[in-house]
């Protein structure tokens, strides 16, 4: 009797190791679906929604499982990347490396080359080709018009490249950049006199050495345009402090009707310290300067004890697209949000803006970043996007040559890969429509002299011009 009774144990222990054996099997797909909800929540702001996206799509810290766990687990802090080893257990964790590794494999078939079909884009308001202006670049971040149709354009690497009639070269004397993380060679602005006086100004991550480490900051170069290369190279703007972080640089530049120049800081991902509050300090701010760098006296804060004088407004995060509307002579900014909670401003004289104290964005691990949403004496914003598009880049449409967008916004998206088109009203967005969509990390657009508008795109980089078709 006894020894039936333990055959039937040893049998239902068989089972029961059985079904062990079996149970990875049959959890592997439920395993995979919640890996890629995880994903999708948590990663997809900055990586892209199928995975494809990798800040600039070139794995750099291994793609073996065992360094993807580790990754994921340690993030990058000082690029922007959270720890995520408190939100996920090992299991999970190892699933979302699986997802991942799944996701190279696929990555292929997000190539731009690949997934771009036509070259023409249809849209309820206006069609488009696209005209290929430049490629072999890897993230072109901004760009100039010289006159005779020489382009100037900015490579985040660090290259500063003229484009005359097709041909592209390399210029000389471009500033020393830090390319790491969101940082290298950024903006290009020229000054609004410049067909006589030739000076054009450059927007980096500036950095030096200390203690075997690496410190950065946003820094404006102004410099003369000599053809072929930049002289009389001066640093009129270097925001302050360094930080060993490599983003939120903000970076954005524009000149104002009156000669002013703006220019956008962000937080550096310091706003644990609420540096963007507070105004000893240039970071989470949007700055006003002469052409020559010096401080004009008008400026709000210019006369306030232990503030720095060239700020314009502040609490920005990370401002990344700014432009001028001329008819109004209003400059305006859009910044990245966190997750969620992208804003497009007006930044006004002496204003806070109330990052971090107020958003419409929560933490990337999901936990509240903060309650409030609004709060007095704190701007809202005139658009804000749930989810993040990741904005950047930002020009008003001018001229005749797209008379659906005229005097609309154009912006790129990072995240969502396409131009997002927005009509005012006023000051409010009556209509936003998404333009050449899956084009790739849209990073740039602006209005030529031409009256055409150029985008860049990044990793592949190419820069296009968009040429109106008729329907
Ligand atoms: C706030 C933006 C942000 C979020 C959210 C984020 N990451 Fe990252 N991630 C980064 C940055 C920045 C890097 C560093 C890229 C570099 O070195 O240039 C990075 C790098 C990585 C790498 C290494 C890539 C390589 O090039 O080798 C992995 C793997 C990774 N992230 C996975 C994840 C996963 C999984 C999640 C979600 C749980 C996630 N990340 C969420 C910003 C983010």
């Amino acid at each position: 009797m006894n020894r039936y009774l333990l055959f039937f144990i040893f049998f239902l222990v068989y089972l029961a190791c059985k079904n062990k054996e079996i149970t990875p099997v049959m959890d592997e797909t439920a395993r995979m679906a919640a890996a890629e909800t995880n994903f999708k929540k948590f990663c997809s702001t900055c990586h892209g929604d199928n995975g494809d996206v990798f800040v600039d799509r070139r794995w750099k810290h291994g793609t073996t499982r065992d360094s993807i766990i580790m990754n994921i687990n340690s993030g990058f802090p000082e690029l922007g990347m959270p720890l995520w080893d408190s939100l996920f257990n090992d299991q999970e964790t190892a699933d979302l490396a699986d997802y991942l590794l799944k996701a190279i494999e696929k990555r292929k078939q997000f190539d731009f080359k690949d997934s771009l079909i036509s070259n023409t884009f249809t849209h309820n308001s206006e069609t488009v080709k696209l005209d290929t202006i430049a490629k072999g670049l890897d993230n072109p971040w901004g760009m100039a018009f010289l006159p005779d149709g020489v382009f100037v354009y900015a490579d985040r690497n660090g290259n500063l490249y003229r484009n005359v009639k097709g041909v592209q070269s390399l210029v000389k004397g471009a500033p020393a950049v830090l390319a790491e993380g969101q940082g290298g060679l950024l903006d290009i602005e020229l000054h609004p006199d410049f067909d006589a006086n030739k000076l054009l100004y450059l927007s980096y991550s500036k950095f030096k050495d200390s203690a075997g480490e690496k410190w950065s900051t946003t820094a404006i170069l102004k410099a003369k345009w000599m053809g072929d290369k930049l002289a009389e190279q001066k640093d009129i703007f270097v925001a302050m402090p360094y930080k060993k972080t490599k983003h939120h640089y903000g970076c954005r530049m524009e000149f104002d009707t009156t000669g002013f120049m703006f220019v956008t800081v962000g937080d550096r991902g310091q706003h644990a310290d609420s540096l963007p509050q507070k105004l000893d300090n240039d970071l989470g701010k949007v700055h006003r300067i002469k052409d020559d760098g010096s401080i004009p006296d008008d400026n709000p804060f210019f006369n306030t004890p232990g503030a720095r004088k060239s700020i314009w407004s502040y609490g920005h995060r990370n401002p990344q697209g700014m432009a001028l509307q001329r008819e109004t002579n209003t400059i305006w900014t859009h910044e990245h949000g966190p997750r969620g909670g992208d804003e497009l401003n007006i930044p006004e004289k002496g204003k806070n803006y109330g990052w971090p104290v107020i958003s419409y964005g929560i933490n990337y691990d999901g936990t509240i970043l903060t309650p409030l949403t609004q709060k007095e004496g704190m701007e809202q914003p005139l658009v804000r996007w749930v989810p993040s598009i990741g904005p950047s880049g930002m020009t008003f449409v001018t001229g005749d040559k797209y008379p659906a967008w005229k005097g609309d916004i154009l912006m790129g998206s990072l995240r969502f890969r396409f131009l997002n088109r927005v009509h005012l009203n006023g000051r409010a967005a009556d209509e936003q429509e998404n333009l050449l969509k899956n084009i790739g990390r849209l990073r740039f657009v602006e209005m030529g002299r031409d009256g055409f508008v150029y985008v860049g795109v990044e990793d592949p980089g190419y820069i296009f011009r968009l040429v109106p078709v008729a329907k």
